[in-house]
């Protein structure tokens, strides 16, 4: 053991040392193994991951590729000519990142100095305040009304207010509620000073996206994903369609290599098959519509309409936590909230017909 005296640790950016861990997620094998079960046993809401899986094509393309002892193409060139055919965006405005997460990483480490700010708009996603914080900036709240929906007037009022707010996050449909934003509402906030990213992670389950606004707006960033609709959560692969003027400073901060040849190829094949993948967010749509109908016989939940893939659920008269332990007992795992907003919520992915007709019958003995 060397005995070096000096601190590392007085080394660290202070703000770094300030920052709450983030709190991840058990994999499923590890859950599996404390309940005795096979991880295929595991009913898993908790996540909005697409539990149909990848199409055949993207299983084949990643079962047969050769050259992994190659660096990826940096610039996923055939991924990207495919996305400008499924967008309808030129090339040169698109980006691949490993999964919207990175791309949320980039986009705040491109504008945000620090003592910057962010507005953010919760309940949402978590990711934004949790790169802005990575990368020195500041997080404005400007909470959502209690149906969910943005409080437009409230943004613009922080805006004017908040000196330094450069970029504004809003998911469409929001995470954790499902809920759309209105054309109306967008241009209001694309008026504004400040950089819009949209979040499109749940796009194919809505089937209605601003991502050619992003060629009329210079202020507007769209994102989206391959982990829901395609269903490749565990290979990371997002992307985001940029104006010109900030695509070509991104570039600059992308690492090399940040999607691997597993992920392009899988995207790319899943590109390939629309039809299969398609058929699977209609079966998903359907059960989540099921879903909803049957949930309005358990008299202490009450379901929020969604546009995706999940369906947010306050528990009225009992305890959320206790509703998500019992559960996860049994092995079917979903997403508890207590935040502000959110007290005694849960959020529950859908998943095959099967499994929520094995999670309603659950929940009425509960
Ligand atoms: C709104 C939103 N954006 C982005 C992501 C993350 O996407 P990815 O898996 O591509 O990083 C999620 C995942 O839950 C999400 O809900």
């Amino acid at each position: 053991m060397n005995n070096n005296p000096f601190n590392t640790a007085s080394f660290i950016r202070p703000d770094v040392i300030g920052l709450k861990p983030y709190k991840p997620v058990v994999p499923i094998e590890t859950l599996a193994a404390q309940l005795g079960v096979s991880p295929d046993e595991i009913i898993k809401l908790d996540a909005n991951e697409n539990l149909y899986g990848p199409s055949p094509r993207a299983l084949e393309a990643v079962k047969n590729l050769r050259y992994l002892h190659i660096y990826p193409d940096p610039e996923a060139n055939d991924l990207r000519q495919a996305l400008s055919r499924y967008t309808g965006i030129p090339v040169d405005n698109l980006m691949v990142g490993s999964g919207a997460d990175e791309l949320i990483d980039m986009i705040t480490r491109l504008f945000l100095r620090p003592g910057d700010k962010i507005i953010n708009c919760p309940p949402t996603f978590g990711m934004y305040a949790i790169c802005a914080g990575i990368n020195g900036g500041q997080v404005v709240n400007v909470p959502r009304h209690t149906d969910q929906s943005l409080n437009v007037p409230a943004i613009e009022t922080a805006i004017a207010e908040a000196a330094g707010a450069k970029l504004l996050f809003i998911p469409a449909p929001n995470n954790p509620d499902g809920s759309a934003i209105s054309e109306a509402e967008l241009r209001e906030l694309l008026a504004l000073p400040i950089v819009i990213a949209l979040d499109e992670a749940y796009f194919e389950f809505h089937n209605r996206s601003f991502i050619t606004w992003v060629l009329e707006h210079p202020n507007l960033i769209v994102l989206r994903t391959f982990s829901k609709w395609a269903g490749l959560a565990g290979l990371r692969v997002g992307y985001g369609a940029f104006p010109g003027a900030i695509i070509k400073h991104l570039w600059k901060i992308k690492a090399p290599y940040n999607v691997n040849v597993a992920a392009q190829a899988a995207a790319l094949a899943s590109l390939q098959d629309l039809d299969y993948l398609k058929a699977n967010i209609a079966k998903i749509t359907a059960t989540r519509d099921k879903f909803q109908a049957d949930l309005q016989q358990i008299p202490w939940l009450k379901a929020y309409p969604s546009y995706t893939n999940f369906v947010l659920v306050k528990a009225l008269d009992r305890n959320a936590a206790d509703v998500q332990s019992a559960l996860a007992q049994e092995g079917i795992l979903i997403r508890y909230y207590n935040s502000p907003g959110l007290q005694d919520h849960v959020r529950i992915s859908i998943g095959t017909p099967s499994q929520m007709d094995k999670l309603i019958e659950r929940l009425k003995k509960l």
